[in-house]
């Protein structure tokens, strides 16, 4: 049986292209399986997995419990708001303390980045990276990337545009490495203010106009206006952000090709995209969502079968 290079999914930066490949053959499966009336396998009876989140989540929270449910695993979630670390307890201790209660696996999102890499060399489980600050959120771009190759047949010679705040978004880091990884060409597109200067040195050119981009493109993934993150003003008005890297539906009929529209969710209706955007058949929004339940029982099972 092939497996994975890796014990833990830290981030795409770790892991190959024949590791993303297995990924996408594994979900195929999964996808099957959670399209049948019943939804579940009893692959992972004999895994506990514990979801530690000190960031708020919807979509990756619910997403990684449904995929551990759908593989029959079980699960305890842990919201770091309302639990010891409150009262000033490490990470270390806190994630050993749940382990002690034999747990074979930690789903962690986290505000800091590197903070999945510095548990996994600090305590004995498998760790899965739901999004570590600003650097990297793998299962997003493995969904990312699987729900492009389910809709273009391929991601290899592709051409992909992230569009928005790269500066502060794992979503965009961990995109550029999956889909370079895959054979794809990536552009950014964004306020020059939000546009990290290291950004070519990792292979990515930068188009600041965003009609040309969308010219360009197959793809468009409009990422999220962060305000959370956002310390200082970064541009004038979020109404200005929005008539300059905003898409609405007569820009891209506007385009001599249908182009295919992503999100990472959560939307912010009018600003990066409009209803009639987000909404319209170019947008593969919703299936990345249900393609997020597929990919994340594929990582989950490939990491689980190295642990037994
Ligand atoms: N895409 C994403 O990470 O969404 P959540 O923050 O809701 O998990």
């Amino acid at each position: 049986m092939k497996e994975l290079s890796v014990n833990h999914l830290l981030g795409i930066k770790y892991i190959t292209e024949e590791d993303i490949q297995l990924i996408f053959e594994t979900a195929d499966h999964f996808k099957e399986v959670i399209n049948r009336p019943i939804k579940k396998v009893p692959s992972l009876r004999d895994i506990t997995i514990a979801n530690i989140f000190f960031e708020n989540s919807t979509r990756t929270k619910l997403s990684f419990e449904l995929a551990q449910k759908r593989l029959s695993a079980d699960i305890v979630n842990f919201a770091a708001s309302s639990s010891s670390v409150t009262k000033g307890e490490t990470l270390i201790d806190t994630v050993n303390n749940i382990l002690s209660m034999k747990v074979d696996m930690v789903v962690m999102r986290h505000s800091s980045p590197g903070a999945g890499v510095f548990l996994s060399k600090n305590v004995k489980a498998s760790i899965v990276n739901a999004g570590d600050g600003a650097h990297e959120h793998p299962t997003q771009a493995l969904l990312d990337a699987y729900t492009i190759r389910e809709r273009l047949g391929d991601v290899a010679g592709k051409k992909i545009v992230i569009v928005g705040d790269i500066l502060h978004s794992r979503v965009a880091l961990s995109n550029i490495y999956s889909l370079q990884k895959l054979g794809a060409t990536v552009k950014v597109c964004g306020p020059k203010t939000l546009i990290p200067r290291y950004i070519q040195d990792l292979g990515v050119q930068v188009e600041p106009n965003l009609r040309k981009a969308l010219e360009w493109c197959d793809v468009a993934n409009m990422l999220r206006v962060q305000n959370e993150r956002l310390d200082i003003s970064y541009f004038p008005s979020t109404r200005e952000y929005a008539m300059q890297y905003g898409v609405d539906k007569s820009l891209l009929d506007s385009l001599n090709k249908e182009i295919v529209i992503m999100h990472p969710g959560p939307i912010n209706r009018g600003v990066e995209i409009t209803s009639d955007v987000a909404d319209s058949k170019q947008s593969v929004i919703l299936d990345q969502v249900e393609n997020g339940v597929a990919v994340r029982m594929a990582v989950i099972y490939l990491l689980a079968s190295k642990i037994k």
